[in-house]
């Protein structure tokens, strides 16, 4: 058989020099595809005589297995070849140190919320929202404060755009957090024991004021709650936020409308040298107001006063904030700086429980 030696040549050369796998994928169907050359060749043997068939038949086997040797070869080659290129192109310094990524902190008020929250949790409190605009009735009516009263005056109170000639009080941005006992009380009714966290605005700015400050606001009532369960209340509070043995409480006759009588309270520390210490030395900072709800709060809210009585409070939380973690200056909180953030911001990773402890 003629030119055997001449298409093996030109295959092998072909395969040789092939760049990539379709190139050689074609080269093989042009070879060894059912309708390839040597296929061709095949099929042309059932013409020959016996002898000839057979000598020829061998001499193509022969072909046809170099070229298919040579073609898997070079497959295997080009395979190899691209998972190189390919591993060259993904390749990855693991020894390279990791980027830093930015870390978030936690922000002190929102640490206090949780540790504040778990510690009410536990005495039974559940939480009450409201909205921060609010409507003047919740904010002031409905806590015994009517329209005249100089209270409203004392509370330099943000009020919503009204349109000129609409005759409703405008919405204000609640001044307090106590028009969240009211919404509660009007949805749950008595008994009750919730705490309401929250931001809370007034016209105030100086070191230990902000026009946006966080208030949390406490409401127990039942059938004979009185002041002792207040006094009891707060001053277990004190003792498992602040992670201290000995706090002391001064409670001093004060006048909230909304409750009768009423307490302000403050908590005895010392400043030395800067270092704020709570249950010791001879400064005290008021922390929060207080006392037995008023009946026409009670009323107002749909609670029976002759069947329901109980205390509330209001506390400032960025107080507590600054006492605990010794932060001297309030408008720090809110002007988002990064260094402030790193240096006071917690973990995002531990939140506070009674069990795990509250800041560590
Ligand atoms: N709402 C008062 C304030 O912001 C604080 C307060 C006083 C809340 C007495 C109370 C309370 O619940 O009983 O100044």
């Amino acid at each position: 058989m003629d030119g055997l030696d001449d298409l093996k040549a030109t295959y092998l050369t072909a395969v040789a020099t092939v760049q990539d796998e379709a190139a050689l994928e074609e080269l093989r169907v042009s070879a060894l595809g059912k309708k390839g050359e040597i296929s061709a060749l095949m099929a042309g043997l059932d013409k020959m005589e016996p002898d000839q068939r057979k000598a020829a038949g061998a001499m193509l086997n022969v072909l046809k297995d170099e070229i298919d040797a040579a073609l898997r070869a070079k497959k295997a080659g080009l395979s190899d070849a691209a998972l190189d290129a390919r591993l060259r192109e993904e390749w990855l310094d693991v020894t390279l140190p990791g980027r830093p990524r930015p870390r978030g902190t936690i922000h002190p008020v929102s640490q206090v919320m949780e540790e504040l929250t778990a510690i009410f949790a536990d005495m039974g409190f559940a939480v009450a929202e409201g909205p921060q605009v609010e409507s003047d009735w919740y904010n002031f009516d409905a806590l015994n404060i009517p329209p005249e009263h100089p209270a409203r005056q004392e509370h330099d109170t943000f009020f919503m755009h009204r349109d000129a000639g609409d005759a409703r009080p405008p919405h204000v941005l609640r001044t307090h957090t106590s028009p969240v006992q009211i919404r509660a009380m009007t949805e749950q009714g008595a008994p009750i024991r919730v705490i309401a966290p929250g931001r809370v605005y007034r016209m105030d700015m100086d070191q230990t004021h902000t026009p946006m400050f966080h208030q949390v606001e406490g409401l127990a009532i039942d059938r004979d709650i009185s002041m002792a369960n207040l006094k009891w209340t707060l001053e277990e509070f004190c003792r498992a936020f602040f992670e201290v043995d000995k706090v002391e409480l001064r409670f001093r006759a004060s006048h909230f409308p909304f409750t009768e009588p009423s307490a302000e309270v403050d908590i005895r520390y010392s400043n030395v040298g800067g270092q704020l210490r709570i249950g010791e030395g001879d400064k005290w900072m008021e922390i929060l107001g207080s006392g037995m709800v008023h009946p026409k709060v009670l009323a107002a809210a749909g609670v029976n006063p002759d069947e329901w009585q109980g205390f509330a409070f209001g506390m400032g939380i960025d107080r507590i904030a600054m006492l605990k973690y010794g932060i001297p200056d309030l408008r720090a909180f809110f002007e988002s700086d990064l260094r402030w953030l790193r240096h006071y911001g917690f973990s995002a990773i531990d939140m506070p429980d009674l069990a795990g402890g509250l800041s560590s």
